[in-house]
């Protein structure tokens, strides 16, 4: 027996998030599968999407690792190289890089480069995280110009608060990057813009590429709409087991710190999961766990390898009953809200201890994913 302790993923979710995603407008669509594909398994998402129009990771090693694992489709590096040797690296490997300052156009004109590299140029339009400022533009699309060895792909911005509705910053920031003529296309949305209407003065902006992450995995980028709304199927479900059941006394306390108090005679679980595999130290008592299918609240805080439930109202729960954390069934974007984050951290917080599997074994798919870990 190993520990039941899992994350469960079903590509098939994947491939439905995705082809959503791509039936939303002409262009292409980029996978972002960085982070581990936002901690889903880096070759397994590119392997599961083997016929995406191409796939974005954060760095030049997340490329190299997929062009190992023999993924041969169209990459891009959204923060582009950090030194000389990453842009021979990508020159040799086909691998397009973002450029966003100055200093990567240099260390590219210090080096000799066996092939062209694909170039997205990035603009800052008021995110003010990394591109050139748009009156810089000019000039730097004149230096990539004249360089022989770029080849200018897309010009690309990246949004500040599409996930909320109808903000003035996102109206900005569309119109910034839709009010001039650029010599190649846009590649402007992310999740939450792929899903937003960007019009301008009642025209739609074209756009070459599109680029979304988490609507993949299936939770929502809008603050104002669910992922089922949305039609969006949850990827993981992160499951374990109740391993122990007994019962605490009104007037006694469950867990470190003492603070949680039982207020009656209380059937407690203990599930084996806890913030050593990612499960968040911080989720409230009260924050729901599915036990064989019942939503039954987290009471105590949070330890490294176990949590603990009320399962008082829930007499049927017993060692060995399935306990789901987040999935299918269990909303990942509300436990997100009660811990007061985002999907996106507790998927990228999953720890290597906990073993991805795949759900469903198509054959376009790999087995349990090894390289997930
Ligand atoms: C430049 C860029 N494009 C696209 C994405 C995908 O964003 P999302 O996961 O919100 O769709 C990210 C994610 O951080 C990003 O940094």
């Amino acid at each position: 027996m190993t520990r039941p302790t899992r994350a469960l993923i079903n590509w098939s979710h994947f491939r439905h998030n995705y082809e959503l995603a791509r039936s939303s407008g002409s262009g292409k669509t980029y996978a972002v599968i960085k982070a581990n594909g936002y901690g889903h398994g880096l070759v397994s998402c590119a392997r599961a999407l083997s016929t995406a129009d191409g796939y974005a990771v954060a760095c030049v090693d997340e490329a190299l690792t997929l062009r190992e694992a023999g993924i041969q489709r169209p990459l891009v590096v959204l923060q582009g190289a950090y030194s000389e040797q990453e842009w021979k690296l990508a020159a040799e490997q086909n691998i397009q890089l973002v450029v966003h300052h100055p200093q990567q156009l240099q260390q590219r004109a210090a080096v000799t480069l066996p092939a062209p590299v694909g170039v997205w140029l990035k603009i800052n339009s008021g995110m003010n995280r990394v591109g050139f400022r748009p009156q810089d533009a000019d000039a730097v699309l004149a230096q990539i110009a004249a360089d022989a060895a770029l080849d200018l792909r897309y010009v690309m911005t990246h949004f500040a608060s599409a996930d909320d509705e109808n903000t003035a910053q996102f109206a900005e920031q569309l119109a910034l990057m839709a009010g001039r003529d650029w010599p190649v296309p846009l590649s402007i949305s992310n999740s939450a813009a792929l899903l937003t209407d960007k019009s301008v003065n009642g025209t739609p902006v074209e756009e070459g590429v599109r680029r979304p992450g988490i609507l993949l995995y299936g939770a929502s980028p809008l603050n104002y709409r669910s992922a089922a709304e949305l039609g969006l199927k949850a990827v993981m479900t992160l499951e374990s087991q109740v391993i122990s059941t007994h019962t605490v006394p009104a007037g006694e306390t469950v867990g470190y710190g003492g603070d949680w108090l039982a207020q009656r005679d209380t059937r407690v679980g203990v599930i084996t999961i806890g913030y050593g595999d990612g499960y968040p130290r911080h989720a409230p008592a009260g924050t729901p766990v599915l036990v064989d299918g019942v939503e039954c609240p987290l009471i105590g805080r949070v330890s490294m390898d176990m949590i603990t439930v009320d399962l008082t109202d829930h007499p049927a729960a017993h060692i060995g009953s399935y306990a789901e954390l987040w999935g299918e069934n269990l909303s990942v974007d509300r436990i997100a809200a009660l811990c007061g984050t985002i999907s996106y951290e507790l998927f990228c917080q999953l720890t290597p201890r906990v073993k991805r599997v795949a759900k469903t074994l198509p054959s376009d798919t790999p087995g349990p994913c090894k390289a997930c870990n």
